[in-house]
């Protein structure tokens, strides 16, 4: 083993014992993977006949690192689709190594999952959105200037080199757009700009994100869009603009105002989500 190997050896099998135990709760095969954000959290408690698996108890798997949170895989059926859901997410601001945050998407693939739907909060670049649209995410900018598939590279799990043009499944975005009128929220499609944090952007960085083309800017999704984009799995990412960021407008971006305008949202954006959910079979079956 080289050095690099002997920091993160992860192969198949690796993810495969995570796998394994997580088969061995279940008696069925999970569709659709979920990783919800602050604002959807509360949709775990609509999934019907639910297993709750502890991140703890899976092998090799990741431990949150918030304590109030006890991180779960919950694992159901959610509006007439099988899914498996994450009760919180795993970010690189809390101090884990990007290699180690390819672990959940991994392990969604190696369960036989076939497409994955993000959710999360983040602060409007684009002056024409405001507090409370939701943004079907079509391609993003990642200023990390990191890879979560930087290291060793196992080619039964993806390719070393890989395609990100249709990182946001094309289809998938197709058929979020045309349930929007069935939506009270408004719908818009644009470019999610990815940092770190944990800080929010200074008002410079959003001027130049507007200038570079984004749209909305946050610290998650891309990392596991990556991951998903690497291993072949189809994602629909979708964020809650929960506040206009640094700079629009005159208020400071504060983290009370991103929990608020989440939760005011929470039950038209899981009305939303959970017909999407409805029509992904549908489109299945025809
Ligand atoms: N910036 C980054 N992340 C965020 C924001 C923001 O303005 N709002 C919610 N998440």
């Amino acid at each position: 083993m080289n050095n690099i190997e002997m920091k993160y050896n992860f192969n198949l099998e690796y993810f495969e014992k995570s796998a394994d135990y997580v088969k061995s709760k279940i008696d069925f095969k999970p569709q659709t993977a979920l990783i919800l954000g602050s604002a959807l959290g509360s949709l775990a408690s609509d999934i019907k006949n639910p297993v709750e698996i502890p991140y703890e108890d899976i092998p090799d798997f990741l431990v949150s690192t918030v304590k109030s949170h006890a991180g779960k895989l919950i694992l159901g059926e959610l509006y007439g689709r099988k899914v498996v859901c994450m009760s919180c997410r795993f970010h690189y601001y809390e101090g884990y190594d990007y290699e180690q945050l390819v672990a959940p998407v991994r392990l969604f693939k190696l369960l036989g999952v076939e497409n994955m739907i993000l959710t999360n909060a983040a602060g409007g670049i684009n002056t024409g959105y405001k507090p409370g649209d939701l943004m079907i995410i079509r391609d993003h900018i990642n200023l990390a200037g990191a890879s979560p598939l930087r290291g060793p590279n196992d080619d039964r799990i993806g390719p070393r080199f890989f395609d990100v043009c249709n990182a946001y499944d094309e289809g998938l975005r197709t058929l979020a757009k045309s349930l929007a009128k069935e939506c009270s929220l408004r719908i818009q499609e644009g470019v999610y700009a990815y940092q770190t944090g944990p800080h929010f952007e200074t008002p410079a960085e959003i001027r130049f994100l507007r200038m570079a083309g984004a749209d909305a800017a946050g610290m998650s999704t891309v990392t596991e869009a990556l991951t998903a984009a690497h291993c072949g799995l189809k994602t629909l990412a979708i964020s809650l603009i929960s506040n206009m960021a640094a700079g629009v407008n005159n208020n400071r971006v504060d983290g009370e105002e991103v929990d608020y305008v989440a939760a005011q949202s929470a039950k038209e954006f899981k009305k939303y989500l959970s017909s999407i959910l409805a029509h992904m079979e549908s489109q299945e079956d025809e």
